[in-house]
């Protein structure tokens, strides 16, 4: 049994006209990386090797140009297509071939998730896969977002889809761990009044069999989304800033696949060769002499 990843970086991105005209919106730079490296890069962090990306069918040679098969970073990446953005819980229909009998975790291609203790939390789960295992972060505008609202043991009691009166502060991001009975349940969803299969009606089947968990998660973490230009740039900068202070880099893959032991250190020098001529690539060879 291995946890499998999906990364869903479809969608319209209409909020973000007419920088997605052209490309998708998980194409799209983040400081000094493309957005979809950021998903990618949590569900390395929990360990995860085998993993689907889904976008519109024009896009994928593109991600397969920036990511290839995975080889190169001790990872397998698989391609599917999602032409019509017709729901978040579509990604395990789709993904139903790929997932077989395996759990497997879905993140968002436009989430960025950072902070300190992050893959300890990530690797948990991924260790104890039993139900479903959703995340919450506190808002200011929960009326946005799939809202949970808990019991004083943290236990979840109700799920709503944006509320227009939220019953709490705390939103459902963009990442989710479930079992293999996922795919099933994903079979079985009505389409919602907005025409999308609904996670929010996936995770309350969980809820409703008693097999969904909340990880509420603190201030000390980082939860941006990117899909508006504010957000978009904010999280620009957020990566900059903490970039710029530490001298390390968020969300870089090959550092990642280098110290989980996925890639040696010839390897990592060949990555970083190839883009000497970048901040980025002069990272990677300094990550050998200092990392
Ligand atoms: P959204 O931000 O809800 O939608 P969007 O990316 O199309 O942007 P906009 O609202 O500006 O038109 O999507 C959240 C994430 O989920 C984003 O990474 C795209 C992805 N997504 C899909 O890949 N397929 C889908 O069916 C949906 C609903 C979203």
């Amino acid at each position: 049994m291995t946890t499998k990843g999906i990364v869903l970086a479809g969608g319209n991105g209409s909020r973000l006209q007419p920088l997605t005209g052209a490309v998708n919106k998980q194409l799209l730079p983040v400081f000094d990386k493309p957005m979809v490296f950021y998903p990618i890069s949590v569900l390395m962090l929990a360990g995860i090797r085998e993993i689907l990306i889904i976008s519109q069918s024009e896009y994928l040679p593109l991600y397969q140009k920036l990511l290839g098969d995975g080889t190169e970073l001790g990872v397998r990446f698989y391609y599917a297509s999602q032409d019509i953005p017709a729901g978040l819980a579509e990604a395990f229909l789709i993904g139903r071939d790929f997932i077989a009998d395996d759990p497997v975790a879905l993140i968002l291609g436009d989430n960025v998730l950072y902070g300190e203790g992050l893959p300890k939390v990530l690797g948990d789960i991924v260790h104890s896969s039993q139900g479903a295992t959703i995340f919450s972060y506190r808002v200011p505008n929960p009326q946005e977002f799939g809202v949970v609202v808990v019991d004083e043991q943290g236990r979840p009691v109700r799920l709503d889809e944006k509320p227009a009166k939220p019953q709490s502060n705390q939103a459902v991001i963009g990442l989710y761990f479930y079992d293999s009975s996922v795919v099933e349940r994903a079979g079985s969803l009505k389409p919602s009044a907005r025409g999308e299969l609904e996670i929010t009606d996936l995770n309350r089947t969980y809820l409703d069999d008693g097999l969904l968990s909340v990880v509420a998660l603190g201030r000390g973490m980082a939860w941006l989304d990117t899909g508006t230009f504010d957000a978009l740039l904010d999280a620009g900068n957020f990566i900059a800033t903490l970039e710029r202070r530490q001298g390390l880099k968020i969300a870089c893959l090959e550092e990642i696949a280098w110290r989980k032991g996925w890639i040696d250190d010839t390897q990592l020098a060949r990555l970083g060769e190839t883009k000497r001529n970048s901040r980025y690539g002069q990272y990677l060879l300094w990550l050998l002499e200092n990392g």
